[in-house]
């Protein structure tokens, strides 16, 4: 199997956990919440060279809390973000030199080594892989002035980590771009190209911390992964 590269993004403000510092630096179990996405990829041996990105604020605050700190002497490349997720994905692509690449927000501190494995082993199968978790609510949506409900079976709640041949996102990425299409996920920009993405099933523990209350939950989650780690020692 091949190695992938990684993109980790860390260049968000924010704007809805209200907070004085952006999320990625706030703390879970007494560490930024970047500082677990970080470790996972970094410690895991299908992922090559690490393309972390920031807002340019905030590199010289993230050297010295994060990477100097925790991760002293790993190579890894700082990218200057963009305004939106999509160009921080696109200013990071652009400089991936190996053949696959894995996206991953920072924001979902709890990505598991499995499925990191799962994403890059899926993308050299089928070129694109994500994974997506099911919902337990019933989802209704909108068509013009009448309220619907969709079959809960068919819908997915997608995730990230994504994984794809880099010449294959690259592609779909320019044409997202020459199009002036809005995406908010990389299998989103495979959709546009007429491409198709393997989802394979992700764990509820990967949540996507977005709002206060995702913090306590995140220190829940914490405690339960670290219950196991210890169970697993035994
Ligand atoms: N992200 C990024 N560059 C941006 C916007 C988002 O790198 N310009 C990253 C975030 O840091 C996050 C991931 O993309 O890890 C998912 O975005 P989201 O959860 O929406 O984070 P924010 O955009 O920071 O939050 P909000 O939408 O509430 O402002
Ligand atoms: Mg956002």
């Amino acid at each position: 199997m091949c190695k992938s590269d990684c993109v980790i993004l860390a260049a968000g403000n924010s704007t809805r956990m209200n907070s004085h510092i952006s999320k990625q630096f706030m703390e879970i179990g007494s560490k930024p919440i970047l500082y677990y996405s970080l470790s996972k990829v970094i410690n895991n041996k299908f992922i090559d060279n690490i393309y972390l990105v920031l807002e340019e604020k905030y590199i010289e605050y993230c050297k010295e809390y994060i990477i100097d700190k925790f991760f002293k002497g790993i190579d890894m490349e700082i990218v200057i973000g963009g305004r939106t997720r999509q160009e921080s994905v696109y200013n990071a692509l652009k400089l991936v030199k190996g053949d696959y690449v894995l996206i991953h927000d920072s924001a979902r501190p709890f990505l598991s080594d499995e499925c990191i494995i799962n994403a890059v082993k899926y993308a050299n199968i089928y070129d694109a892989s994500s994974c997506y978790i099911r919902p337990f609510d019933t989802i209704k949506f909108k068509i013009d002035e009448s309220i619907e409900t969709l079959p809960r079976e068919d819908v997915f709640i997608i995730q990230t980590p994504q994984c794809f041949k880099t010449e294959l996102l690259l592609l779909a990425y320019d044409y997202v771009n020459s199009n002036n299409l809005v995406i908010t996920d990389e299998s989103s920009a495979l959709d546009s190209i007429n491409k198709s993405t393997y989802f394979y099933p992700g764990d509820r523990e990967n949540i996507k911390i977005t709002t206060i209350e995702d913090l306590y939950i995140g220190e829940g989650i914490l405690k339960n992964i670290i219950r196991r780690e210890c169970n697993e020692d035994i």
